[in-house]
């Protein structure tokens, strides 16, 4: 009895449920992944409905799987694809549009529009620490209620809601239209271009730029506290929902980087590298988010520097769905490993534009360096090495911004099994790669921050000291062939901009 926590971690790809014991090991697992739909090129969207049917499942799958029943769980967390626009009639509970994920691309003239208003890209940085891009909510919004018949009138009138996966499953698990809480917390609210960073309130002045109606936008709470109760029928019912964090967040506090300069990098559809800044907001020069970390109940906010690589372990996924070289994923290290190096071929994968530090929505992607000399396996590596060079790029800019080198690397993520990669990883970084006992460091945070409010956790250090470390890699690499092959990658980057105009 009562010996467990359950987070509901809805990604990019697939929505989980995975329940954990008190030392933060995995009890159980269920996975769902949900369709891709791509309805012209450089747009992204997801069936939202389709989402919170496949969370419900993998709700009730965990528990079986597990052999749990709901009063063996103590509190619920949710953690979620950031970003990610849903926006819903409150009286019906339908979203009049799919969700437009973080990825797409379809907002770059709004992004341009607004940034002609003044300021250009830096219009909202001062106030929620982002660039104007592609990749955030409130522009998804605005395009939202500018395109789909009617949405406009109705979200002046009060019916229709937003929210990021979080809010949009939150509202529904709470009672949806019977009553479901409209919340979101800082994290993920600070990825939507409409909350001050410092009082991590909705900005008027952001939101009617953007048309936005404040009526639409949820409440703002802490990551931490007991938001309400689970009003659905079904798997966990009447137990409390008590956290909420964005996934990269929640990776950062399930990796225990709880400690201003502690960083991780998080291996997903992209790679996500957040460094703790504590409570002071670090703002970038060099191309980074600043963004709230987390907020646990009352405690003052932790702030985090990210650096936000669109297209990595998408790229594996590209190569198998779109190309058929491979036929699953972990196939890509087979392939990579019969070949030395990458035969001179570098793989830009701009899919979305490119995202930090560059924010170039002009940009798309790139192979290049090939001879026929070139086979499958130099391309497999290519597209493996690609993820490590953008992480490099990122954790340069933070190392700039922060004005001390980074001195090892903790990692996460469902690409952190790759050996090859760890192993390239930490030589182009030149600093260890360090890989805790359980990666899947993204459900554990959300269940953290929602064990810490239900008292399950007594503190941040119970995190701490749950945390182990299950492999390093060291870096091999010469110092003079790591820089050789750095500077080819970043010539490699050039070859992608002004492709959109
Ligand atoms: O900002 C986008 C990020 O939250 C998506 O993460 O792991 O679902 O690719 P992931």
């Amino acid at each position: 009895m009562n010996n467990y926590v359950a987070a509901i971690d809805q990604g990019t790809t697939s929505t989980r449920c995975m329940i954990f014991d008190r030392t933060g090991s995995v009890v159980s697992v269920d996975q769902r992944e949900h369709e891709q739909i791509f309805p012209r090129a450089g747009w992204v969207e997801h069936d939202p409905e389709e989402v919170w049917r496949n969370t419900r499942e993998v709700c009730a799958g965990a528990l079986a799987k597990g052999d749990l029943v709901d009063s063996d769980i103590v509190a619920v967390g949710i953690t979620n694809q950031r970003e990610t626009t849903v926006v819903w009639d409150r009286n019906t509970g339908k979203p009049v549009y799919n969700a437009i994920v973080w990825q797409d691309t379809r907002t770059d003239r709004i992004a341009t529009e607004l940034g002609a208003l003044g300021g250009g890209q830096e219009r909202y940085r001062a106030v929620t620490g982002l660039p104007l891009a592609t990749y955030f909510s409130g522009p998804k919004v605005k395009w939202i209620l500018d395109n789909v018949d009617g949405a406009r009138a109705k979200a002046e009138a009060g019916d229709l809601l937003f929210g990021n996966m979080d809010t949009w499953v939150l509202w529904n698990a709470t009672g949806g239209t019977d009553g479901g809480l409209h919340v979101t917390d800082p994290t993920n609210a600070s990825r939507t271009l409409l909350m001050d960073l410092d009082t991590l309130t909705w900005n008027e002045q952001n939101a009617a730029d953007m048309g936005i109606p404040m009526s639409m936008l949820p409440e703002i709470r802490s990551s931490s506290e007991v938001y309400g109760y689970i009003r659905q029928r079904g798997a966990f019912a009447g137990l409390p929902l008590a956290g909420i964090l964005g996934d990269q967040q929640a990776a950062t506090f399930g990796q225990a980087c709880l400690t201003p300069g502690e960083a991780k990098n998080t291996y997903g559809t992209g790679n996500f590298v957040l460094l703790n800044t504590g409570t002071e907001k670090v703002m970038s020069e060099n191309g980074l988010l600043t963004t709230v970390c987390y907020k646990i109940g009352n405690n003052e906010t932790v702030y985090a520097l990210e650096g936000s690589i669109a297209v990595t372990g998408a790229l594996v996924q590209w190569l198998r769905d779109n190309l058929g070289m491979i036929s699953s994923a972990p196939e890509i290290e087979r392939l990579a490993a019969a070949v030395d190096d990458n035969g001179g071929a570098y793989f830009v994968p701009a899919f979305s534009g490119l995202f930090a530090p560059y924010w170039r929505s002009d940009a798309r992607g790139a192979i290049v360096g090939l001879t026929r000399f070139v086979d499958k396996g130099h391309l497999a590596r290519a597209v493996l090495e690609a993820t490590a060079y953008q992480s490099r790029e990122v954790i340069d800019a933070m190392n700039a911004d922060s004005g001390v080198a980074l001195k090892s690397l903790k990692v996460d993520g469902g690409m952190v099994g790759n050996e090859l990669l760890m192993q390239f990883q930490a030589d182009i970084l030149g600093v260890p790669v360090i890989r805790p006992v359980v990666a899947e460091t993204t459900a554990l945070g959300a269940a953290y921050a929602a064990g810490l409010a239900v008292g399950f956790w007594k503190s941040e250090d119970d995190i701490r000291n749950n945390w182990a470390q299950d492999k390093q890699w060291e870096p091999r690499m010469d110092e003079a062939v790591r820089e050789k092959q750095y500077r080819t990658w970043k010539k490699a980057v050039t070859k992608t901009f002004d492709w959109v105009e």
